[in-house]
């Protein structure tokens, strides 16, 4: 019996964390052995080392390890001084976790538009978003590339709001030579396995220069306990520490970091030479930023995103869409009905962009099918 559907001879992974992972195996095998015979599990001098290194490769004195990035988000808005009935800037076009942190506290995210090459807050769409009840913006360096922090910057100066950075997709990308992490108020990291620094669990980080902030988030991470005093509770803070285990292994990944974020820059200049001439829409580095491809994004034009998605899988080449639906289209944002500016990019990204398996430890032999598969269907 012939078949009809003939299978592909080789499926690519959508993603391979052991491509990174495998030749870390001893060493951190015996820094988990290390943290686990101190029976140091929580606040311990794992985490604070860890903290030192990643606030140094940042380029701030503070780092605060938390649970996750959107805890990350949450804390540093709050120590930023967020509260109830407050508005906060975010954009449509990033992971829901943006959007999720306000509402957390009571404040209520205000959608703008991204710019359509780099995917970031629109400084002219944030302008719209703003009203007196502004209290803070969250720029999101997506997928890896900067948002335009000296015009994002230079309106939160003028209107007196806070910035804080959502680079849970950027560790080790940067904006006219400084990193993010490092342009605003605070930051807020995401250690999510698939980051560009991910770690072997769920964590985040809060980097920051302000002191106050990091002394507040500090205390949120800790259930609102005293810093001098642990058994005075002052505040109403979380269980939300980044820990000893993750911290010890992320010490160890962090000097892998810029040699990982290398190759993807590396293979990000393969794709864009394997897939040119293709009526695809590639990334672009924006004048002034360091892209540190968290993903590998691209425009398919002419309304034909799904039918390539559709022809890729039946090439065993896996894909992915973000972001399918924008955060302000949300079944859960329904409910807090936020202003509403008008988001054109946003809505047409959804119908284009596309994410390709892209991940440190790629040949080029599967960055050429993947090429090849996106031509076949051209053809
Ligand atoms: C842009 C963005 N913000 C926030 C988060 C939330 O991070 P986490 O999953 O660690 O809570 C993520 C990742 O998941 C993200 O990609």
């Amino acid at each position: 019996m012939t078949r009809q559907n003939k299978a592909p001879a080789m499926k690519l992974p959508y993603f391979d964390i052991k491509r990174q992972h495998d030749p870390l195996r001893g060493a951190v095998l015996e820094a988990i052995e290390k943290v686990y015979s101190s029976g140091a599990y929580i606040l311990g001098p794992a985490l604070r080392e860890f903290e030192t290194q990643y606030a140094a490769y940042i380029g701030v004195p503070y780092a605060a390890g938390v649970a996750s990035g959107t805890d990350a988000l949450i804390l540093a808005l709050k120590a930023a001084g967020v509260k109830t009935g407050d508005e906060v800037i975010v954009p449509s076009f990033t992971f829901t976790a943006t959007a999720l942190a306000p509402l957390h506290l009571g404040a209520v995210p205000v959608f703008a538009d991204v710019d359509p090459v780099s995917f970031t807050l629109d400084p002219v769409s944030v302008t719209r978003a703003l009203s007196p009840k502004t209290t803070a913006m969250i720029p999101v360096h997506l997928f890896g590339q900067c948002a335009d922090m000296d015009a994002l910057g230079a309106i939160a100066a003028e209107k007196g709001i806070r910035v804080i950075e959502d680079a849970c997709q950027a560790h080790g990308a940067a904006w006219k030579g400084k990193k993010a992490g490092s342009l605003g108020d605070a930051a807020a990291f995401s250690f999510y396995p698939t980051k560009n620094l991910g770690g072997i669990g769920d964590g985040g980080i809060v980097t920051t220069a302000d002191e106050p902030l990091f002394r507040k988030t500090l205390q949120y991470r800790n259930l609102g306990k005293g810093l001098t005093n642990a058994m005075v509770h002052d505040e109403v803070g979380w269980t939300s520490r980044l820990d000893s285990v993750q911290a010890a292994f992320l010490s160890i990944k962090l000097g892998r970091l810029d040699v990982l974020n290398d190759e993807r820059r590396k293979l990000a200049a393969r794709f864009e030479k394997a897939l040119k001439g293709t009526p695809l829409i590639l990334p672009a580095e924006v004048p002034g930023a360091l892209h540190v491809y968290h993903i590998y994004v691209v425009r398919v034009p002419d309304g034909k995103r799904d039918a390539l998605k559709a022809h890729l899988a039946e090439e065993g080449i896996p894909s992915m869409v973000h972001y399918e639906i924008p955060v302000h289209s949300q079944p859960v944002m329904a409910r807090h009905r936020p202003r509403k500016v008008p988001l054109p990019v946003t809505e047409a990204l959804k119908e284009e962009v596309l994410t390709l398996p892209f991940y440190p430890g790629m040949t080029g032999d599967e960055v050429g099918m993947i090429a090849r598969a996106v031509r076949k269907f051209y053809n």
